[in-house]
């Protein structure tokens, strides 16, 4: 009933095409996240409520998390400045900045924290829904401390009276 000699080859050629658009797709993707660079959440992950309220407990707890998984790229203040921060391709967010935090929902920093985005690695697998927003409950004190202290917008550095309790 085709009357074509080589039934195969219109298919090779849909299959090139198919490839072709594929990769310019997937290029064309990648130059526009990485250009510009917006890391946003979903809406229904961002609408998450947080079941973990800030306690002096969770606080306490999501501070070791975060310097035995966080502090080496985001720094003991959390101000991004981690020893590792400078050998990365991005730099890491600094959680010191009031104005940013602020608009983040809990569950939207859950999110990122749950999935990361290279080079910040995801934690999904690492640690628990309960640690994670641990962790939320502690990076929150961090530009509270900050908003607290001078100038919260500069890179200025956050006293250290209380800038990380019991730190020693
Ligand atoms: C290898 C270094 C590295 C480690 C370890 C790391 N991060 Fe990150 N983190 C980054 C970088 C880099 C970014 C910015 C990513 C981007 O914008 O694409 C980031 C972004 C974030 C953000 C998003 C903030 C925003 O402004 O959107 C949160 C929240 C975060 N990190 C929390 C954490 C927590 C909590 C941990 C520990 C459990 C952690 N990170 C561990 C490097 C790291």
């Amino acid at each position: 009933m085709n009357p074509d000699k080589n039934p195969e080859a219109p298919k090779r050629k849909l299959l090139l095409g198919v490839s072709v658009v594929f990769v310019i797709v997937a290029v064309a993707g990648s130059i526009i996240l990485y250009a510009t660079r917006d890391w946003n959440a979903p809406a229904a992950a961002r609408n998450l409520q947080n079941p973990v309220p800030p306690t002096d407990d969770s606080i306490t707890a999501g501070m070791m998390s975060y310097s035995t998984h966080c502090q080496s790229c985001h720094g003991e203040r959390g101000d991004g400045k981690g020893e590792r921060a400078e050998k990365l391709s991005i730099a890491p967010s600094d959680f010191t900045d009031a104005h940013a935090m602020g608009q983040m929902t809990d569950g939207e920093l859950f999110w990122k924290i749950s999935h990361g985005r290279h080079p910040m690695p995801s934690f999904q697998n690492k640690l628990t829904e309960q640690e994670r927003w641990e962790l939320v409950d502690y990076i929150r004190t961090l530009s509270q401390k900050a908003a607290s202290g001078a100038a919260p917008a500069t890179n200025a550095p956050v006293p250290q009276t209380d800038a990380a309790p019991k730190r020693q």
